[in-house]
């Protein structure tokens, strides 16, 4: 990833958004970690409209064996949305769409994870999305770092997910659900800002490459945003820095 300015925006050639943000702006965030009794690590992430629980199980022994691993755990993750998290009833079930959000969600969380300290074991994410309002996938790898971190597994740094797009002639950070149905593409992205690694990168729609790029600089942007929130949500759990 360069670090070039070429094409960036500045907030004078842009215009208010629908919801009246500006192109760089997320919409309003709170993430709280420990939320559930139960499991060994939980969180709660409310993005707008969005609210996604995540849950997280392990490091435990696997007994399936054609998935251990025996120098390693290996990370399972499963993406649901609940019948009432969208408008039109959901059919409760796995479907295509939540079975690629499940695997992309693993994909984007696995390079984090120490898992070399876990051998033959399992970590389970699961990620109920109780409410949808756009960006569900992104709010879900946000929701499950934290929680994995809840759950005290060794982690190189706390995965923080956001998109950026084109909607209305205009690139723009964390697209709503009207944006990213009525907008001309969407490119959510996974890092771990520490290090810059990028963990998970998709993209629909059209985009030239300076477009691409400015849309790039604004999701690592807003995955900078997300991942102070997410630090602050631990510490509130935890106290101290
Ligand atoms: O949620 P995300 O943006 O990661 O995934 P998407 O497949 O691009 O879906 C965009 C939005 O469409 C979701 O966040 C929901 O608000 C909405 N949606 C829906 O209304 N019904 C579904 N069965 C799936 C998604």
């Amino acid at each position: 990833i360069g670090d070039s300015n070429k094409g960036s925006l500045v907030a004078s050639d842009t215009k208010k958004r629908p919801d009246g943000r500006a192109f760089d702006e997320l919409r309003p965030l709170k993430i709280e970690a420990g939320v559930l009794e139960r499991a060994d690590g939980s969180a709660y992430v409310e993005i707008g409209d969005n609210k996604v629980l995540a849950a997280v199980y392990g490091p435990r022994e696997l007994h399936v064996r054609r998935l251990l691993k025996p120098n390693m755990a290996i990370l399972r993750c499963r993406y649901n949305m609940a019948p009432f998290s969208v408008e039109d009833r959901k059919r409760p079930g796995p479907d295509r769409r939540s079975v690629e959000i499940s695997k992309i969600t693993a994909e984007a969380l696995n390079p984090a994870v120490f898992l070399e300290k876990f051998p033959r074991s399992t970590i389970d994410i699961f990620i109920e999305v109780l409410q949808a309002e756009g960006g569900t996938r992104c709010a879900g790898i946000t929701a499950a770092s934290v929680a994995l971190a809840d759950a005290g597994i060794p982690m190189r740094d706390m995965v923080a997910a956001c998109a950026a797009g084109k909607a209305d002639g205009q690139v723009v950070m964390d697209l709503s659900e009207w944006e990213d149905k009525e907008g001309e593409a969407d490119l959510p992205i996974a890092m771990m800002p520490r290090t810059g690694d990028i963990t998970l990168l998709q993209m629909d729609g059209h985009l030239t490459s300076d477009e691409f790029e400015q849309a790039l600089d604004l999701a690592i942007e807003g995955c900078k945003i997300i991942s102070e929130a997410q630090k602050e949500a631990i510490k509130n759990r935890y106290g101290g820095d």
